[in-house]
């Protein structure tokens, strides 16, 4: 009967959040004049992909620059057992990221709430990077400057202005669609 009750909680506390979820995601939408910081999660197409054709690293350590609640880094530790550390500006996705990762089991994720130019980014093998194509330009030099000469760019669906992916991974339609990048 207890554990009855217990799950109903967690699933009622479940529905809950991500009800809040899709109202905040509305709220933003209607009323950000900047999107900048829009928080969208990966799509599952997207995962799917890279699921199936990146090879990282078994305890390799991973940085999600602008990590939402986490969606990415979850993929990557499940699928490749990389260490992940993510990078979060905002109260909602964060706590939301912090609650699902306590809910699901990863206790080995490290989400941040602070702006990711503060982040090393030097001690990191991978960097992902889920950003529009202007943020993208925004943060280029910054990024290929402090990187790891041995470390790998993944970029989810958007490229960088200057500097050319080594790889590019194409989806079923053959729509370019994560893009790895190296040090020049
Ligand atoms: C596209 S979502 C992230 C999705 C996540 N990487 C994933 O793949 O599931 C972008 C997130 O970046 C956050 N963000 C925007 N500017 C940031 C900054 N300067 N530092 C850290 N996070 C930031 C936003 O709050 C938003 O939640």
């Amino acid at each position: 009967m207890i554990i009855k009750q217990i799950v109903f909680s967690l699933l009622l506390l479940f529905i809950i959040f991500f009800a809040l979820r899709v109202v905040y995601g509305l709220l933003v939408f209607m009323f950000k004049r900047n999107t900048s910081a829009m928080y969208v999660p990966s799509f599952n197409r997207h995962i799917r992909l890279m699921k199936d054709n990146l090879k990282l690293v078994r305890w390799k350590k991973l940085v999600d620059l602008w990590c939402g609640d986490g969606k990415a880094m979850r993929f990557f530790f499940r699928t490749f057992g990389v260490y992940c550390d993510g990078y979060e500006i905002q109260y909602f996705p964060y706590l939301y990221g912090k609650i699902l990762n306590k809910l699901l089991w990863y206790p080995d994720l490290r989400l941040l709430k602070n702006d990711f130019l503060i982040a090393d980014i030097h001690g990191y093998d991978y960097i992902y990077v889920y950003l529009l194509p202007q943020q993208m330009a925004a943060i280029e030099d910054w990024i290929f400057k402090r990187m790891n000469t041995d470390a790998i760019i993944i970029s989810n669906s958007f490229q960088f202005a200057v500097h050319t992916p080594y790889d590019v991974i194409k989806d079923k339609k053959w729509k370019p669609s994560i893009y790895l990048y190296k040090k020049d």
